[in-house]
C-alpha cells in the first residue's frame, strides 16, 4: 500500500523550497502527499534555528507525536532542516526522544528517499548528519506550492558570520549553482508555466557561478542571463547583503525589465557602533547611501527590511538611531525581531546582554513605526493602476483573488479563478497597512 506522508516547515523560504523538493523526492519514489497530518503515515518536521524560541517551539510540537507514536508503532516522525545541524539538539533528541525515527540535516535532503526507506523496511532508527555539502546535487524534483511561481535555490550556506547568526554554523560555507544549472531548471520551471522565480540565497550579491568553460558569472551577470529567458516574466531575489551590493545590480533594476523594481535589504541596526559589533561590515551612512543610489536609479523602487531590538550592549540613543535610519529610509516593509542568544554564536558570550522588558519595549515602539511608515506607503498606491500577478482565490473569500504587484505588495481583488497566473491591471482603491484592495482596471 502506499504510504502517505505530510511536511511541517518552519522558517524561511529556503526551508519552504527544501520542502518542496523533499515534497517531490518522495512523490517520485512513490509515496503520497497529504494536506493533513492525522491522514499521514509519515510525519516530517523541517526546523529553523533562526527564529525567536525555535527549539521550544519544534521541541513543544514533537513532544505532542509521542501518543500517536505510541498507539500506532507504524507511524514513522521524522525530523530535519537548521536545527539539525547543532550539536546540542541532536544531544536532547537522542536523551529525550528517542521514539523519532529519522533524523537529517540540510546537506543531505536528496538521501531522504533511501533513508526513509531504510527506517521503514528494516523497522530501524536513523541520525545521518554532514558537517557540510560536499558538492551541490542537481536535478531534484520540486513540488512546487504555487503553479506559477517558483523558489530557486542560487547558491547555499553563508560566509559572513554576524555575530548573532546561526546560519553560517547550520548552513555551511557559501557555494554556487553554475549559471547553466540555474537557467536550465528555470527553463523548465517556464516551460510548466512559472511565470515568476524567487531567487534564494543568504547573500545573492555574493554568487560567483563557475562555468565549465572556467568563466565566472556574478549575480548582475545572472540576471542578464536570466532577462532573456523567453516565456519568464518576473524575477527576484532575496536576501540581498548591503556590503555585497554593487552599482553593476542597481544597473540591472534599470536595464532588466523582468527584475522586479523591489529589493529586501537587511539593515539590522541604525548605530554605526552596533553595525561593527554586528560584524555587518558597513556603516549607517554607506547603507543610506545604497538606498539613495538604488532611488535615484529607480524611483518607484519598493524596499523591505530586516532589524534587530535589543542586540547586546545596544544603548538607547543607538536604538533612536535604528529609529531615526527607518524614518529616513521610509521602508515599505519591515521584519523586526527581538535580539535572542543563538547557542555557537559571539554574541552569546557578550556580557552586557539588555533586559527582556527594555527589549519589548523598544520592539513595540519599533513596530508601531514601521508599520506607521507602511499605512503611509501604501495609501499612495491608491488610484494608481498596478500590474498584479495573481496567485490564488483568497483563503477566506472565494471571490476574491490575491496577487502581487511588480513591488511585491500583496493585491486583495474581487475576481475568478480564470485569472490564476496572468498579469492584469488592477486599481488600488483601499490601502491597509500590510495589504491594497484593488478592481480589476481595462487594458
Ligand atoms: N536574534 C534576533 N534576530 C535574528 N536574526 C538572525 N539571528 C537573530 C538573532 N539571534 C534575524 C536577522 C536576519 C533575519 C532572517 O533573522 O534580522 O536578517
Ligand atoms: Fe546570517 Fe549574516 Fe549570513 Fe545573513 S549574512 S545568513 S544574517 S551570517
Amino acid at each position: 500500500m502506499q504510504k502517505t506522508f505530510h511536511i511541517t516547515t518552519f522558517g524561511c523560504q529556503m526551508n519552504e523550497h527544501d520542502s518542496e523538493i523533499m515534497a517531490g523526492l518522495l512523490t517520485k519514489a512513490g509515496f503520497t502527499r497529504v494536506e493533513e497530518i492525522q491522514q499521514a503515515d509519515i510525519e516530517i518536521m523541517n526546523t529553523c534555528s533562526v527564529r525567536e524560541n525555535a527549539d521550544k517551539r519544534f521541541f513543544g510540537t514533537l513532544g505532542q507525536l509521542k501518543h500517536r507514536k505510541k498507539a500506532e508503532p507504524g507511524f514513522t516522525v521524522c525530523v530535519c532542516g537548521c536545527m539539525m545541524q547543532q550539536q546540542s539538539v541532536i544531544d536532547t533528541l537522542k536523551a529525550k526522544y528517542p521514539w523519532v525515527d529519522l533524523v537529517f540535516g540540510t546537506h543531505n535532503i536528496h538521501r531522504l528517499p533511501q533513508l526513509l526507506s531504510r527506517v521503514i523496511e528494516e523497522r530501524t532508527r536513523l541520525i545521518e548528519i554532514l558537517p557540510d555539502m560536499e558538492e551541490i546535487v542537481e536535478g531534484l524534483p520540486a513540488m512546487r506550492l504555487y503553479r506559477h511561481k517558483a523558489l530557486v535555490n542560487i547558491m547555499y550556506g553563508c560566509n559572513n558570520f554576524c555575530t548573532y547568526c546561526i546560519v553560517p554554523y547550520t548552513r555551511g560555507r557559501e557555494k554556487s549553482r553554475t549559471p547553466e544549472a540555474i537557467l536550465a531548471e528555470i527553463r523548465a520551471l517556464v516551460e510548466d508555466g512559472v511565470k515568476e522565480v524567487m531567487l534564494l540565497g543568504q547573500n545573492v550579491n555574493s554568487y560567483r557561478g563557475l562555468s565549465a568553460d572556467g568563466s565566472c558569472t556574478d549575480f548582475a551577470g545572472l540576471i542578464r542571463r536570466l532577462n532573456e529567458v523567453e516565456g519568464l516574466e518576473r524575477i527576484r531575489f532575496m536576501t540581498s547583503h548591503p556590503k555585497d551590493l554593487s552599482d553593476d545590480l542597481i544597473d540591472c533594476f534599470v536595464n532588466c525589465e523582468k527584475l522586479c523594481k523591489n529589493i529586501h535589504l537587511p539593515v539590522q541596526a541604525g548605530s554605526d557602533r552596533v553595525l561593527k559589533r554586528m560584524n555587518r561590515h558597513y556603516t549607517r551612512e554607506r547603507y543610506l547611501e545604497l538606498v539613495r543610489k538604488l532611488r535615484q536609479a529607480v524611483p518607484e523602487i519598493t524596499i523591505s527590511t530586516d532589524i534587530i531590538c535589543g542586540f547586546p550592549g545596544e544603548t538607547e540613543e543607538d536604538f533612536q538611531e535604528t529609529l531615526s535610519l527607518v524614518r529616513e529610509v521610509e521602508y515599505d516593509s519591515a521584519f523586526t525581531f527581538l535580539y535572542s542568544i543563538r547557542h555557537g554564536t559571539p554574541a552569546e558570550r557578550y556580557e552586557d546582554q539588555i533586559p527582556e522588558e527594555v527589549k519589548h519595549d523598544r520592539f513595540n515602539r519599533l513596530v508601531d513605526l514601521v508599520n506607521e511608515i507602511s499605512e503611509r506607503k501604501n495609501l499612495a498606491y491608491r488610484g494608481h493602476i498596478e500590474r498584479v500577478l495573481v496567485e490564488s482565490v483568497s483563503k477566506t473569500d472565494q471571490s476574491t483573488l490575491a496577487g502581487r504587484t511588480d513591488g511585491f505588495k500583496l493585491v486583495n481583488f474581487p475576481g475568478t479563478d480564470e485569472l490564476i497566473g496572468k498579469t492584469v491591471p488592477v486599481e488600488i482603491v483601499e490601502a491597509k497597512t500590510f495589504s491594497l484592495l484593488g478592481r480589476l482596471a481595462r487594458e
